[in-house]
């Protein structure tokens, strides 16, 4: 047992579960953004009153502690595995450099982690921080309360075309870290049961196409309607 929980095993199932603990994460935080849709003061106020919820409610805070933390140990382990595999074969194969057999994002997770990495510092500097810490513009209620106005903070970054390309050349390294890493994931955990396995193939495409398309098309509608 003791040897189990200091094994490459051991931390590519934890590496795993994280990750699709942050997929269940994505889909949480885009079913919440489609509230950007909402045209008016009525989106407005909606998304305000969301994000006062999402920042107050204790239960909603201790997810988000799960959600750091899930953060953080993906990193942590999967970065450790790379420079171990890395120490064992500091050579690449003279023959095959693997390229034949596997894909472009199985080949390449660590340049997309990275860029997602600095996508997630950027992400959260602009709108996390911002909402936490900063220095925010209020909206007020038809009841006179005020609430900070993280709607106009976000469709304000929208506004720059830079930002919104970022955004969404940040979703396409989304989607090719999704692609590789929930199969692989699935596999991992030892899901990969072989009725269920076209089940999971396709599940894992749409899961790695649709959740960052979705999320591109936020930043793409509100520069379009800023225009
Ligand atoms: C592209 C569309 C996206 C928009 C408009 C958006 C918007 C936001 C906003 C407004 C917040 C601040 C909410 C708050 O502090 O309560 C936030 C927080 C956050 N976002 Fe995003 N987001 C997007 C995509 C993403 C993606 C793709 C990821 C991950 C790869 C991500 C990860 C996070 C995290 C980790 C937080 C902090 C959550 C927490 O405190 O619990 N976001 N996002």
């Amino acid at each position: 047992m003791n040897n189990y929980l200091t094994s490459n095993i051991f931390r590519k199932v934890l590496a795993s579960l994280s990750g699709l603990f942050l997929v269940t994460f994505l889909i949480g935080h885009l079913l919440g953004n489609l509230q950007l849709f909402i045209p008016g003061v009525e989106g407005q106020t909606q998304f305000n009153k969301y994000a006062f919820f999402m920042t107050t409610n204790p239960v909603v805070k201790l997810l988000s502690i799960i959600t750091y933390s899930a953060i953080f140990l993906h990193i942590f382990i999967t970065l450790y595995l790379v420079i171990q595999s890395k120490r064992a074969r500091p050579v690449q194969y003279a023959v095959s450099n693997g390229k034949d057999n596997s894909s472009w994002s199985s080949r390449n997770m660590s340049v997309l982690g990275t860029v997602l990495l600095f996508f997630l510092i950027v992400h959260l500097k602009s709108f996390w921080y911002e909402m936490h810490f900063g220095e925010m513009p209020y909206q007020y209620l038809s009841d006179g309360t005020k609430i900070k106005d993280l709607h106009l903070i976000t469709t304000s970054a929208f506004q720059n075309p830079f930002y919104t390309f970022f955004y969404v050349f940040c979703m396409v390294a989304l989607s090719l870290h999704l692609k590789h890493g929930v199969e692989s994931a699935i596999q991992t955990v030892g899901l990969k049961i072989p009725s269920y396995e076209k089940f999971f193939k396709y599940g894992a495409m749409l899961v790695a196409f649709s959740i960052p398309a979705v999320f591109a098309s936020i930043p793409i509608y509100l520069y379009v309607s800023s225009l």
